[in-house]
């Protein structure tokens, strides 16, 4: 696996803008769906681009553009939706699935209580969740994913903690995890500091 960490400023100003606790659950999934959408950008950066003819005022010509049947959005709810929300706004014809976990308070193991996807084998899966913290949700996620054999796994992420990028790294060597911001470390109730707090919560105003 390749763990690609953002360096543009953008994303690092729009990262820590969001560690302020003043900004409502409005303006925090706003800025999520906005850092999704910069760090799909800088996924995508050697993306083939597929020729398809389009009606323009000269006529008909061909262009380059993402085949966006070949990509399924799968964001981890709750705190995954705002992300989806920003890529969706960007490539509006790929298919999501959707794919809910809950790290239980005590163990820090997620369970899944939800999973329903479109057609997977063959296709780019792109998971999106802000937090990969202890990285057990993120790896689950994976494993769940590579069982509908697509052809490709890519992950985005806003903040991480580095136990568990080293993590998921030993899990899965395959796939590629982008990342905004990799900070400090855990706290001993598995949070990431200094992190965002609970994203779910923040976004949801739990
Ligand atoms: C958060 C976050 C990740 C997970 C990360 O979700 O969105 O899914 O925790 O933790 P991990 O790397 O240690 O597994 P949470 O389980 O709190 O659910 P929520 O989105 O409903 O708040
Ligand atoms: N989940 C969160 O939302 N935040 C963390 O720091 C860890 C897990």
């Amino acid at each position: 696996m390749a763990v690609y960490e953002s360096s543009h400023p953008l994303v690092k100003h729009l990262v820590n803008s969001i560690r302020d606790i003043s900004i409502d659950a409005a303006q925090f999934r706003s800025r999520i769906a906005q850092i999704a959408q910069l760090l799909l950008y800088e996924a995508l950066t050697e993306w083939k681009l597929a020729p398809k003819k389009i009606e323009t005022w000269i006529g008909e010509k061909e262009f380059g553009f993402i085949d966006q049947k070949e990509i399924v959005f799968i964001p981890i709810l709750r705190a995954g939706l705002p992300m989806m929300e920003g890529v969706s706004e960007l490539l509006s014809e790929a298919s999501v699935g959707f794919l809910a976990m809950k790290r239980d308070e005590e163990t820090f193991k997620p369970h899944i209580f939800y999973e329903r996807f479109p057609e997977i084998a063959g296709k780019i899966a792109i998971l999106l969740d802000p937090m990969l913290a202890t990285g057990g949700s993120l790896a689950d996620a994976i494993s769940v994913v590579k069982a509908k054999n697509p052809a490709r796994i890519l992950s985005l992420n806003i903040v991480a903690a580095p136990e568990g990028v080293e993590y998921v790294q030993r899990l899965h060597p395959n796939v590629d995890v982008h990342i905004a911001q990799i900070d400090s470390h855990l706290n001993e109730r598995k949070y990431i500091i200094p992190g965002l707090g609970d994203a779910g919560d923040r976004a949801y105003n739990t």
